[in-house]
């Protein structure tokens, strides 16, 4: 397989490939240059639209002459003079995970890492959110490898890379459904297969907006977006979780920590544990 790669400005990335996409060239990857800020309820990002990417194409092939043919027709197509050709193989398209030691006797890594003693997650990320290195992900996954999710039903809200979802599964869980407003399909069906799991059912679109609904009602909700996000979220947990069941809330800073937990009891919810690292808080609540 090759790798082309050249300089295009973010504002027009969108653009771009679409043009390409006319073209049947799909495989197309960049990182948008982003600014983090700080809001009320944790922290916003605005795009870096005037700078410029490293936009990347994959050619699904060894011949370097369609690699050439390629690199003619996206040079003509989006007017660029300058592309650079290198080869690579499968492996370099998917990242290894270093292990992360959760300290409760689970491991998070990649599945060529061989663990001695400890429980072992395989992962390997596939660019979606969680990938078990942010505070919040690590503290729901110390939440949920210390519970028996056997009998149970889970709903992941903004599942990411699935993670989450994975550990419930691997800790029993009978059925989970994972939803995230991105297709995260792929990646999640990836990583459930390498820790031989087969109940997550994945469904992707905006709950907010009314794209997904479901008829059941769930033993267990997880939500790690945030904490402005959880309070608009709330009616939809209330509507689907079952009496009695468990809400584990992540994605919530410090100093809004105990506004959304008192908008969340105000539900019906009795907090029966939280935690914080760094500034990021979880909880777990119990609904009444
Ligand atoms: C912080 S990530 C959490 C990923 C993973 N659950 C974890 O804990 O590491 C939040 C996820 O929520 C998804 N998301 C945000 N708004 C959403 C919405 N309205 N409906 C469904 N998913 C949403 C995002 O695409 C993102 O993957």
């Amino acid at each position: 397989m090759f790798k082309l790669t050249f300089k295009f400005p973010l504002s027009k990335a969108d653009e771009a490939t679409e043009k390409l996409y006319i073209h049947d060239i799909y495989n197309v990857f960049y990182e948008s240059p982003i600014t983090i800020t700080k809001t009320d309820y944790g922290y916003g990002y605005y795009e870096n639209e005037d700078e410029f990417v490293d936009f990347n194409i994959v050619v699904e092939s060894d011949d370097i002459e369609e690699a050439r043919n390629q690199k003619n027709l996206i040079m003509n197509t989006l007017k660029v003079n300058e592309i650079k050709i290198e080869s690579i193989n499968n492996v370099e398209l998917n990242e290894t995970l270093e292990p992360i030691d959760l300290n409760n006797g689970w491991v998070l890594c990649s599945p060529e890492y061989e663990v001695e003693g400890k429980n072992k997650i395989n992962f390997i990320p596939q660019g979606a959110f969680g990938t078990g290195l942010h505070e919040t992900t690590q503290d729901c996954l110390r939440y949920i490898l210390d519970e028996d999710f056997k009998n149970k039903s889970v709903l992941d809200i903004g599942t990411g890379s699935g993670i989450l979802s994975i550990a419930t599964a691997i800790k029993k869980a009978e059925t989970v459904v994972a939803v995230d407003i991105r297709d995260v399909n792929e990646e999640i069906q990836l990583n459930a297969s390498l820790n031989e799991l087969d109940n997550i059912d994945v469904y992707v679109g905006n709950i907010l907006e009314n794209e997904i609904t479901f008829k059941d009602k769930f033993d267990y909700i997880i939500i790690n977006i945030g904490g402005e996000e959880t309070q608009m979220f709330m009616d939809f947990i209330n509507n689907h979780i079952k009496k009695g069941g468990t809400l584990l809330v992540s994605g919530l800073v410090e100093w809004t920590f105990d506004l959304v937990a008192d908008k969340i009891k105000d539900y019906g919810y009795t907090l029966i544990s939280s935690c914080q690292t760094n500034e990021w808080c979880t909880a777990l609540l119990t609904k009444i």
